[in-house]
């Protein structure tokens, strides 16, 4: 691709956004132009292992980009990326959207008037193996899904008085913050919902205002039932897998590293898929699946599959969860929402 058909890019925030400059820096459709943090040093030296330039203020080379990774902590979503929008630009958001309904409409609103991309960074949904998944279950060829269970133990090192710590910067807990990534997933592998409920608790996550461990339960209108636990307090982990799904045929199982799938039926026990290995920083990290499929939307004007429209349903199963929570567990009805 010749250099004026390339898309010229920056990220801002360099800690998950490192990934995002790794992709850029590798990807033939993107000229990665800028880093930006307000760490200079940090920013600095970024800039000088990938080759191109770098700032502390990312409004100040609006005009040399056509488009942005912003992945800045959650209550700076809404008002970068509205601010990116105006002036044009295609964007690249870390989930989650926004803290609010509000901010998510108002986003999604701005980046539709002005024409421009506007995708969310759901970085597992463009995983080879989750694609393989999707395919699979569409095909319906192992059977009928009806009973879904997906662990997601972590360990976040305690961060009190940060954006992580403070309800209102991180828009909730454990479940908005990383548990997203999986309603996404559950929503796009089984479609809409009927009821949804959740628990939560601080215990052992004290140093967070939010939830720092969830359960949550979801009801889809095919007739499935998921199971969801999230948390950042679990200081040893012992993972069935990552996501086990049974069929009317047998089980699927995607591995704990997200990069195999196994069958279990009358045929016994088989690897139907990988392991496909996780890519390497000079690779363009896993982050280099969603950012060319961004690049690519920008280049041949597709909406992207995690488009705002999109990431909205999986925050507001996430309210609803809240929701229910507050009320003790009882279920929310989410039919026609
Ligand atoms: N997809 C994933 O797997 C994944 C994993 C981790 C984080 N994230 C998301 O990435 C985003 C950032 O999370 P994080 O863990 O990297 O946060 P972090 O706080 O560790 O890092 C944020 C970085 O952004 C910089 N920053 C903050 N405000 C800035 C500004 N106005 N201009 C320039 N730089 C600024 C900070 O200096 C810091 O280096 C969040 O949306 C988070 O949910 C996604």
């Amino acid at each position: 691709m010749s250099q004026s058909n390339k898309v010229r890019t920056a990220v801002v925030g360099l800690n998950m956004g490192l990934q995002h400059a790794y992709a850029y820096a590798k990807s033939e459709r993107a000229d990665l132009r800028w880093v930006v943090d307000l760490d200079a040093e940090k920013a600095a030296k970024v800039a000088e292992e990938l080759g191109c330039s770098w700032t502390t203020d990312w409004t100040t080379i609006i005009d040399d980009i056509d488009a942005v990774s912003l992945c800045t902590p959650h209550h700076l979503h809404a008002p970068q990326s509205l601010q990116a929008i105006a002036a044009g630009k295609h964007v690249l958001l870390e989930k989650p959207l926004a803290n609010t309904e509000e901010d998510c409409l108002k986003t999604i609103e701005a980046a539709k008037e002005k024409g421009v991309t506007f995708m969310m960074a759901y970085i597992v949904r463009f995983l080879p193996a989750i694609i393989k998944l999707k395919e699979i279950l569409d095909s319906g060829q192992y059977g009928k899904p009806f009973s879904v269970n997906l662990w997601i133990q972590a360990y976040l090192q305690p961060m009190p008085n940060t954006w992580f710590s403070r309800k209102a910067q991180l828009g909730g807990g454990v479940m908005f913050s990383h548990g997203c990534h999986y309603v996404d997933l559950l929503l796009w592998l089984f479609g809409n919902t009927k009821a949804i409920t959740s628990l939560g608790t601080r215990v052992g996550t004290e140093w967070m205002e939010g939830e720092g461990t969830s359960h949550g339960l979801m009801q889809f209108e095919n007739g499935v039932v998921a199971h969801l636990e999230t948390s950042w307090g679990m200081k040893f982990k012992s993972m069935p897998s990552f996501l086990q799904i049974h069929t009317t045929e047998g089980l699927i199982v995607l591995e704990a590293g997200m990069n195999k799938i196994e069958v279990i039926n009358a045929e016994g026990r088989q690897t139907i898929f990988g392991p496909v290995p996780a890519l390497t920083k000079e690779e363009g990290t896993n982050a280099f699946y969603e950012c060319e499929h961004f690049l690519e939307c920008i280049q041949n004007g597709i909406t992207p599959e995690t488009d705002g429209v999109e990431a909205m349903r999986s925050l507001r199963a996430i309210w609803a969860m809240y929701e229910a929570a507050e009320n003790g567990g009882v279920p929310v009805s989410t039919t026609g929402v």
